[in-house]
């Protein structure tokens, strides 16, 4: 059995702004087993979104190889990336991304509906029961709270039962007592799910709940620190 669902070797991404280069990876390697919670640290522009999103097959390398799940992602095709995204990831982000029209039951099921899977609204009410948001499933986003806004994304984002969540500061855009449920809530899908969690992060109580700190600094890693999660 493979240990690693997320393997980096040797990662290069290049970016050109104003006919300028931008490195915002270099040459970083990096290897997540299941069923870990791995915080990334690091300073505004050091790489932590352009990690996520390799990890999760919504881009490309410029050179060097990721493997998702051992699948090297530049070696599929557009339809070969999106089965891989649809199977295997689910992604939160720091401004929760519901469609405002759509009620919260409705924003979880429609991965499934695009999907093509079955059983979505039952799906979607269990999904919602994990973040513990039933009798809710009618309201529209404007008519709940920050807190369970994101609540209804990680629903979204674990509906299909994903193997790997990316989060990008996910409570960066709620108030401490509110981020530090969401954070305990990530920690229960750890533990509970066996979920492997990638989450990029600036808030240092961020990390009690996480079993690794990589940290970055300009496209590398400059650290990788284990710890004890509560
Ligand atoms: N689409 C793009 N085109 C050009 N440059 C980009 C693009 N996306 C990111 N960059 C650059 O790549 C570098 C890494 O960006 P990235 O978004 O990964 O940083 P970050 O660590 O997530 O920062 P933050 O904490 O502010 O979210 C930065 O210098 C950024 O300006
Ligand atoms: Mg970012």
């Amino acid at each position: 059995m493979d240990t690693t669902l997320i393997r980096f070797e040797r990662v290069s991404k290049d970016y050109l702004a104003d006919g300028e280069p931008v490195h915002a990876l270099r040459e970083l390697s990096l290897d997540v087993a299941p069923g870990q919670f791995v915080a990334l640290m690091g300073r505004s522009g050091c790489g932590k979104s352009t990690l996520l999103n390799m990890a999760g097959a919504m881009d490309l390398p410029s050179g060097g190889r990721v493997l998702l799940d051992g699948q090297d992602t530049s070696q599929l095709d557009d339809a070969g990336l999106t089965r891989l995204r649809r199977e295997k990831v689910g992604f939160v982000f720091q401004s929760f991304q519901l469609l405002s029209n759509l009620s919260v039951a409705e924003n979880v099921e429609l991965p499934l509906l695009l999907s093509g899977g079955v059983n979505a609204r039952e799906r979607a009410r269990e999904a919602l029961g994990w973040v513990e948001l039933s009798g809710y499933e009618t309201r529209l986003p404007h008519q709940i709270s920050g807190g369970q806004m994101q609540r209804v994304a990680i629903a979204r984002a674990l509906v299909h039962a994903p193997k790997l969540l990316l989060a990008d500061e996910p409570i960066g855009n709620l108030d401490t007592n509110t981020g530090d449920l969401i954070l305990k809530l990530l920690r229960r899908i750890v533990t509970e799910r066996g979920t492997t969690i990638l989450m990029a992060t600036h808030s240092p109580e961020s990390v009690v709940v996480c079993d690794q700190i990589v940290r970055l600094r300009d496209g590398r890693i400059e650290a990788v620190e284990a710890r004890q999660a509560r």
